[in-house]
């Protein structure tokens, strides 16, 4: 779940910043990042991308700048001259939000597709086994490297400019069939399928139940509260911990983004009404079209890492146009919960509705549209900490 801040949430913001600076609140500012967005520590992981002194190193390098929930960042690597071994840090799991873990390995799995172009980039051939360990799924995958000649690749080359936007998208351009089309062919695997919602009914069936699902996921105390735990407010909190959801990421605009820094944090359910509200109001409605990546069997790790490959190499396509993508992933969020507490599968019928084909497991919903404004960096922890 995002948090984002309404109109209405800004004008009182912005006026009690006011109020603020005008007493002083300069040191505040400074104090807060308001004049530093995207530096520091918490940063340098995306200037600093190609820097290791390592191949191996350079390729997990990679890896940790890939899209991942709440941006746990919930990986740990283990290296070697020839051989790369990906684990899953599941003390980095988040909570009643991803019960099954099916963000977790969504998220290991862009990791490790950053990881095969980057491998390719500096001269290797790669060989993948996925969950290679059949006595502990923790173990994620294993990436064997030999010598080859080196594949510097436009997804490589778009590594450290795929941000996730969640701002507003242009109105007044919709997704050609050429499009689809050539997102639709990223999708390599036979276990993986997209689902384009592009009628105007069913991108209203798709906006609904993703506002309801927020709706739902808030009025859950245990998933406001999980949610809430990787709500890094506090400027020195960005820069100790170097994760979790910013509000530079939150694509607010330079005032707003500035107000909401001044103020003191503000309280949790405060927040969630704001998220609901910008979803249903500024989210939803500014989006071109609605997808989602669906796999054959839910209880398979292995589809959720091929997934996850998936997912990012179409955020990294996606990076080299000028179109932009959020994941939206409260339904299926909802979904994993009413499983876990063996409730009426309310979301879990929409989502499958929304699929339209038995056959298949919505795991991943998103939209996507053209891009307003450049997206911004979130914080990544640096190698020495993902490095066993
Ligand atoms: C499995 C998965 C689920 C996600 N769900 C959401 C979501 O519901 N809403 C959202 O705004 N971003 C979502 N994201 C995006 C992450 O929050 C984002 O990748 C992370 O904060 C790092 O930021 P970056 O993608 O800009 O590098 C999701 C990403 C993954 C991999």
């Amino acid at each position: 779940m995002m948090k984002t801040i309404n109109r209405r949430g800004f004008l009182r913001l912005a006026g009690a910043a006011g109020v603020f600076v005008a007493a002083g609140g300069v040191w505040r500012a400074a104090n807060q990042g308001v004049f530093s967005a995207g530096t520091g520590p918490a940063y340098a992981p995306w200037p600093e991308w190609r820097d290791a002194p390592t191949a191996p190193e350079r390729v997990v390098a990679a890896g940790i700048l890939a899209s991942n929930p709440h941006n746990s960042q919930p990986w740990l690597f283990r290296v070697a001259a020839t051989q790369i071994d990906l684990f899953a840090d599941h003390s980095r799991q988040i909570g009643t939000i991803d019960p099954f873990l099916r963000e977790m390995h969504i998220g290991l799995g862009c990791a490790l597709e950053n990881m095969l172009l980057a491998a390719a980039a500096e001269g290797y051939s790669a060989d993948l086994s996925l969950l290679p360990d059949a006595t502990d799924t923790r173990h994620v995958a294993r990436i064997s490297l030999t010598k080859a000649s080196p594949e510097k690749s436009q997804l490589y080359t778009s590594i450290p400019t795929r941000h996730t936007d969640r701002g507003a998208y242009a109105l007044d351009r919709s997704l050609s069939d050429e499009t689809r089309a050539s997102i639709t062919q990223l999708v390599t695997s036979d276990e993986v399928r997209l689902f384009w919602l592009t009628s105007t009914a069913q991108k209203s069936a798709f906006g609904e139940a993703a506002v309801d699902a927020a709706a739902a996921l808030i009025a859950d105390e245990q998933q406001s509260q999980d949610s809430h735990k990787w709500w890094r407010q506090r400027w020195s909190d960005v820069q100790q911990y170097a994760d979790g959801l910013t509000l530079d990421a939150q694509a607010l605009g330079p005032a707003i983004t500035t107000a909401a820094k001044l103020l003191p944090d503000s309280a949790r359910q405060e927040n969630d009404r704001i998220f609901v509200d910008t979803l249903r109001n500024t989210v939803v409605p500014n989006s071109a079209a609605f997808g989602i990546l669906a796999i054959k069997d839910r209880g398979n790790l292995a589809q959720h890492l091929v997934c996850g490959r998936d997912w990012q190499r179409i955020h990294l396509w996606i990076s080299t146009q000028e179109l932009a993508v959020q994941p939206l992933n409260q339904m299926c969020e909802r979904a994993d919960r009413e499983r876990q507490l063996g409730l009426q599968p309310v979301f879990g019928d929409r989502v499958a509705a929304l699929i339209g084909d038995a056959g298949w497991h919505g795991i991943m919903p998103f939209r996507i549209g053209y891009a307003l404004k450049a997206a911004t960096s979130s914080p990544r922890r640096t190698l020495a900490s993902v490095i066993r």
